[in-house]
């Protein structure tokens, strides 16, 4: 019996990647990005569900080379993009396992070519432009030092570019979003003219996908609208302003603990480290196993709740590292080892990632990915 554990609900899964790609041009391919431990659904849990629908999934985007290396090795035969840093320790495991790397630096285009003619393949590459994020990507100024470096290198295809938005979920004003389109497709003519066909550019996040087609290229690449959740109430607005598009999104994860001991204790006791709370009537407490480690953010600390037989109990007392102590005075018939939903539906009450992110001002991205990857994970239906 677990104290604390995750599930993740394959129809939810589904349901939304379903209702992502009902979206698209048939033509266009979903990347599901299972970075970060699959938005902290499980890289595992998360990929082997969606490989049983390949006519929705057709890529997958992971950031570190390892977890590429972790699905190619889990038997997936589909695209892997690392959309993060690859280093040129990098290249020989890339190359090997088709890895398609997202190239931000020019120094790696010649270790690349190396490799893949020492292992006589033709390694597919993509190119990360920089558009307004300032974070990685290749400046517009130096496409003529890419280009020259490219046509050095027959054993490598430049299969497409890349860029990512940078404020296109923080803002119903879209207009810097719209300068960023205009400059990648700007990228993308200056290498179109210089000879190379970029079958497969790519730059729509979950905003974007589910906001604007013009930015859907021949793939897109989404992430935590797969997982049932909104980029941001911006985002949602937006979205309910395009009557002609219908998309319900399904959280995927449920996060549980247990009751793991109940006492009561007299007014005015202190709970916990830092003595930052104290009871005013006799209160019954629950103590449950799971704090801080667990992903359990600290900054909920007599702030949030959790929910027990459907009823709220507030959290008292400082989040620990492996527990947190919460009030049941109020909530008849608690038992040791009851379930304890984190984030989830409990009777007519529910918690979800946005509520955990309300209490600690982060984005339910933060909330989802923190989850500690050593919780059991467990699939249902
Ligand atoms: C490069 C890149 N593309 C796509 C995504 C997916 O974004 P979202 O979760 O908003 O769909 C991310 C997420 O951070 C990303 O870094």
């Amino acid at each position: 019996m677990d104290n604390t554990w995750v599930e993740i609900s394959e129809s939810a899964l589904l349901h939304n990647l379903r209702g992502i790609k009902s979206l698209l041009s048939p033509a266009t391919e979903l990347m599901f990005v299972v970075k970060a431990n699959g938005y902290g659904h499980g890289l595992r849990e998360t990929a082997s569900i969606a490989e049983k629908y390949p006519d929705i999934v057709h890529d997958y985007g992971v950031h570190l080379p390892e977890d590429g290396l972790f699905l190619r090795n889990s038997g997936i035969h589909k695209n892997i993009y690392i959309l993060g840093y690859a280093n040129a320790t990098h290249i020989p495991l890339l190359v090997e396992n088709d890895l398609i790397p997202v190239i931000t630096n020019l120094e790696l285009i010649p270790l690349f070519e190396k490799e893949a003619r020492r292992q006589k393949k033709k390694v597919k590459i993509t190119l990360k432009c920089e558009t307004g994020t300032n974070r990685q990507g290749i400046l517009f100024d130096d496409i003529p030092r890419y280009i020259q470096s490219l046509s050095n290198c027959a054993s490598l295809e430049l299969e497409g570019l890349s860029t990512h938005f940078a404020n296109i979920e923080d803002t119903i004003d879209h207009s810097y979003a719209e300068r960023q389109l205009m400059l990648f497709q700007k990228f993308i003519a200056a290498f179109k003219k210089a000879g190379f066909p970029l079958p497969k550019n790519h730059m729509a996040c979950s905003a974007a996908t589910l906001l604007f087609p013009e930015t859907h290229f021949e793939m897109v690449r989404a992430g935590i609208s797969s997982y049932g959740y909104w980029s941001s109430k911006e985002t949602s607005l937006s979205f309910s302003g395009h009557p002609e598009k219908t998309l319900t999104l399904r959280p995927v994860l449920t996060w549980k603990t247990r009751i793991g001991q109940i006492k009561e204790v007299p007014p005015d006791s202190y709970i916990g480290y830092g003595c930052t709370f104290k009871t005013e009537y006799p209160t019954r407490l629950a103590i449950l196993p799971v704090g801080y480690f667990d992903g359990y953010d600290r900054g909920i600390s007599n702030t949030g709740y959790v929910l027990i037989h459907g009823k709220r109990a507030p959290l008292r007392g400082r989040v620990c590292m492996n527990m947190i102590i919460v009030d049941i005075t109020h909530i008849p018939g608690c038992s040791l080892n009851d379930e304890v939903m984190l984030i989830g539906r409990s009777g007519n009450e529910s918690i979800s990632a946005d509520t955990l992110a309300s209490w600690t001002g982060t984005i339910n991205y933060e909330i989802l990915c923190r989850i500690n990857p050593g919780i059991p994970r467990y699939m249902i239906s």
